[in-house]
C-alpha cells in the first residue's frame, strides 16, 4: 500500500464542515510525526495517553455539576451524570489494556523518549485527585440535612431512597477510580516491571498506596460498622447453623 498517501488521507485537509466542527486537523497533529517514531508502537503509546486526558477533562467538568446538583438535592440528574463519570472510568480502565500488546522491548526504547516525564503529572489525574475529596461536602449538603447521619440512611432509617442512591453513586466512584489505580499498577508489571524505579528515581511501588485510597471512606465504614453492630447479636464467632447430630 502506498504510505506516503495514507499518511495523508487519515489527516484530512481540514476543509469539510465536520473536519472543522471538531478541528480535527489540530487534533490529528497532536502526535508525533510518523517518521520521527522510535517505534510504531509509540503513536498507540501517546493516542492512549492522551484519549485518557480527554476522559479525565469530561468526567472533572462533569463532576463540578455533580457538585451543583447534589447542593440542590436533585437526585435524579446527580445520578445520570455519575453514570456517565462511572462508565468513562470503565472504559479508560480497558483503554489501558491496549498498552498491554506493546513488548517490553519497544516500550524501553519509547521511554527513552519521555525525559523525567510522569503519569503524576497529567493535568486531568492531578484535577481529579484535588477535587473527588470535596464532593463529599457537596454530599453532605444536599442529602444529609438536619443532622441525618449515613447510619440512618444505610441502617436505621433504611428505604432506598435519594440519599442511599446518590451514596452508592459516590461509592461506585470510589471503587472505580481504585480499579483504576490497581489496572494501571498492572500494565506497569507488564511493561518496566513493579520493582523498577520511575523516570524521578521513585520506587513504582510508592503507586500501591494509591491504589488503597479511599476518596469517601464515610461509605465504606459504615458497611463495617453495620456488620460489627449486626453481628453483635451473635458475638465474635457464630454458631453453626448445621442441625447438631443426636
Ligand atoms: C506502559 C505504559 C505505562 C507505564 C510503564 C507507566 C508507568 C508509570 C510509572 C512508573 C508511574 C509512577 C511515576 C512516578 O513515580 O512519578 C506512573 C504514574 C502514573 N501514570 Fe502511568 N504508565 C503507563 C501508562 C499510563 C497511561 C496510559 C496513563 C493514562 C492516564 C497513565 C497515567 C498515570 C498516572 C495518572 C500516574 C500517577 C498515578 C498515581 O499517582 O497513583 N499511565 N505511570
Amino acid at each position: 500500500m502506498d504510505r506516503e498517501y495514507y499518511y495523508k488521507t487519515i489527516g484530512g485537509d481540514g476543509s469539510l464542515d465536520y473536519e472543522i466542527y471538531l478541528n480535527t486537523h489540530q487534533l490529528l497533529q497532536c502526535q508525533k510525526p510518523y517518521d520521527q517514531l522510535a517505534v510504531p508502537d509509540e503513536l498507540q503509546f501517546q493516542i492512549v495517553h492522551q484519549v485518557e486526558e480527554l476522559w479525565m477533562k469530561l468526567m472533572a467538568f462533569t463532576l463540578l455539576d455533580i457538585d451543583d446538583y447534589m447542593r440542590a438535592s436533585n437526585a435524579n440528574r446527580v445520578m445520570t451524570l455519575f453514570r456517565r463519570v462511572n462508565q468513562i472510568l470503565t472504559m479508560m480502565m480497558m483503554q489501558l489494556d491496549l498498552l498491554e500488546t506493546m513488548s517490553p522491548k519497544e516500550y524501553q526504547e519509547i521511554r527513552l523518549q519521555l525525559g523525567n516525564g510522569s503519569g503524576q503529572e497529567s493535568p486531568g489525574f492531578r484535577t481529579l485527585l484535588k477535587m473527588a475529596p470535596e464532593l463529599w461536602e457537596g454530599y453532605e449538603a444536599g442529602f444529609l440535612k438536619d443532622g441525618r447521619t449515613l447510619e440512618q440512611v444505610y441502617n436505621t432509617d433504611y428505604s432506598h431512597d435519594d440519599a442511599y442512591m446518590v451514596a452508592e453513586c459516590l461509592a461506585e466512584f470510589d471503587e472505580l477510580f481504585q480499579k483504576f489505580r490497581y489496572h494501571h499498577l498492572q500494565l506497569i508489571a507488564r511493561s518496566i516491571g513493579l520493582g523498577s524505579k520511575s523516570l524521578k528515581g521513585r520506587p513504582v511501588e510508592m503507586l500501591e498506596r494509591g491504589v488503597k485510597k479511599q476518596f469517601f471512606p464515610q461509605v465504606w465504614e459504615i458497611r463495617g460498622k453495620m456488620t460489627d453492630d449486626w453481628g453483635a447479636s451473635y458475638g465474635v464467632i457464630r454458631d453453626s447453623i448445621t442441625p447438631k447430630a443426636h
